[in-house]
């Protein structure tokens, strides 16, 4: 499995723990920066860099954090074929994959902690989309969405 990670000032330190957790798992991370601490960075530059790869097909899921989730997740949307979601339960981080085909997990650095954000990471990882007619169906209809516009 391949995880394009990406973060501005508001999710850098959760971004270095979550890339250090996968990489003792062994798996392969592409980290799209920031690569340092930088109080002045714009989220925008990170969501777009991982929604670029998950749009061309360079990762199998991506994971995006600013400071709340909602930047993040507003600004991968943007990009066709990528499905961001802000998700701070289990649940959703899940479902979200199963039933929705969620490509990306946006996260809050400053809402959540670092044992908060390992089992939305495992609950993430572990998912796969269902294929189940109805999820496929209603996928389906979200991407007509994207050729009207
Ligand atoms: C940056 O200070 C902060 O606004 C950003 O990380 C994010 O929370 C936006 O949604």
């Amino acid at each position: 499995m391949k995880i394009v990670i990406g973060a501005d000032h508001g999710g850098f330190a959760l971004k270095e723990d979550l890339k250090a957790i996968m990489l003792e798992q062994g798996i392969e991370v592409i980290d799209v920066g920031n690569n340092s601490y930088d109080a002045k960075d714009d989220y925008p530059d990170f969501a777009s860099a991982v929604a670029r790869k998950i749009a061309g097909g360079e990762g199998d899921k991506g994971i995006v954090i600013c400071g709340s989730g909602i930047g993040a997740c507003i600004a991968v949307n943007k990009f066709r074929g990528v499905r961001g979601c802000v998700c701070h339960d289990t649940y959703s981080a899940r479902q979200g994959v199963e039933h929705d085909g969620m490509n990306v997990l946006c996260l809050g650095g400053r809402i959540i902690g670092i044992e908060t954000a390992k089992e939305l990471l495992k609950a993430y990882l572990g998912a796969q989309f269902s294929n189940e007619e109805r999820h496929a169906r209603r996928l389906r209809k979200v991407e007509e969405f994207e050729k009207a516009v």
